[in-house]
C-alpha cells in the first residue's frame, strides 16, 4: 500500500549480515563482540540461534525475473540480485539465543538507535523466547549491566526477575545482574497470549513476516545437535 512502511521480517542471521551487525553492536554496547565472535555464532556453534529483524524490501532481494525481462537485461538482473543477496542493508535489530539442554540463554539483543521505542526490542525478545520454547528450553537466563535500566525494564515486562548479581562481570569491570524466566506451563501460556497480541499488532500495521521462530533451523546456520 502506498505510504506504508516496508514489512518487518524476522529471519535467521547469515554470514553476510555480520559486517552490518558488527556496526550496530558497536553503536549499542560498551564492550562489543568481534567479527569472529559473530562468525562463530552463525557458522561454528551447534547451540546458537541468531536472529535478524529487517524491513523487507530494503535489501533489494527481489527475484531477477522481476528485475529484467530477457537477454542482457536478464544477465544484469541476476547480477543485481546477487549483489543484493550478498550486501544486505542495515538490520533494524538483532538478537542471539543459545539453547543447551533445557537452558535458554539470551546472548545479545539490540535495535538501531533511531528505531528504538517502537516495541521492536520487545518483538525480538518475544521471538527469542518463542524459539527457546520451540527448542525445548525450560528456563531462560541472561546477563544485563546493572546500569542498563532500559533493558532491565524490557526483561521485567516479560516476567524476568533478578536471580543474582555478578561482580565485575564485564571487561570494563561493571557488575551484571543475571535475570531468569522460568517457562512453566502457566508462564508459557501467559507468554503465548502476549506474544500473539504483539504479533497481531505488528502484522496489522507492518505486515510482519516470521521466518525465525517456528521454522526448521536452516542450513545457513549450524544445525542443532
Ligand atoms: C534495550 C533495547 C533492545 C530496547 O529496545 P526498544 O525497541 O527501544 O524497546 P521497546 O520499544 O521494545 O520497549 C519495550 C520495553 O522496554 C522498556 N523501555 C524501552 N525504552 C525505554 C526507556 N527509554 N526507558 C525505560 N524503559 C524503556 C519498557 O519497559 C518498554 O515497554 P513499555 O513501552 O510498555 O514501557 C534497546 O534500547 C537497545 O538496543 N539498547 C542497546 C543495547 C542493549 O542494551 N541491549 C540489551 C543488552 S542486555
Amino acid at each position: 500500500m502506498k505510504g506504508q512502511r516496508p514489512a518487518l521480517r524476522l529471519r535467521p542471521m547469515r554470514v553476510e549480515d555480520i559486517p552490518a551487525v558488527v556496526q550496530l553492536d558497536r553503536l549499542s554496547f560498551a564492550t562489543p563482540w568481534s567479527t569472529s565472535a559473530f562468525r562463530h555464532e552463525v557458522l561454528g556453534s551447534n547451540h546458537s540461534h541468531m536472529l535478524i529483524l529487517e524491513r523487507a524490501g530494503t535489501s533489494q532481494r527481489s527475484s531477477p525475473h522481476t528485475a529484467a525481462s530477457a537477454g542482457a537485461r536478464e544477465q544484469r538482473g541476476w547480477r543485481a540480485w546477487w549483489r543484493g543477496r550478498s550486501q544486505p542493508e542495515n538490520p533494524t535489530g538483532y538478537g542471539g539465543l543459545w539453547v543447551i539442554e533445557d537452558e535458554g540463554h539470551i546472548s545479545t539483543l539490540a535495535v538501531q538507535p533511531n528505531e528504538r521505542g517502537q516495541r521492536l526490542g520487545e518483538l525480538i525478545l518475544t521471538a527469542l523466547i518463542q524459539r527457546a520454547l520451540a527448542a525445548g528450553a525450560g528456563y531462560i537466563v541472561l546477563e544485563v549491566r546493572v546500569s542498563n535500566h532500559v533493558a532491565q525494564a524490557l526483561y521485567r515486562k516479560y516476567d524476568f526477575t533478578i536471580a543474582e548479581r555478578r561482580p565485575r562481570y564485564y571487561a570494563d569491570s561493571e557488575d551484571a545482574f543475571t535475570m531468569r524466566l522460568d517457562l512453566g506451563d502457566d508462564t508459557s501460556i501467559h507468554f503465548q497470549k502476549r506474544r500473539a497480541a504483539l504479533w497481531q499488532h505488528f502484522a496489522t500495521r507492518q505486515g510482519l513476516q516470521d521466518a525465525y521462530t517456528e521454522s526448521p533451523w536452516p542450513e545457513a546456520c549450524a544445525a542443532p545437535g
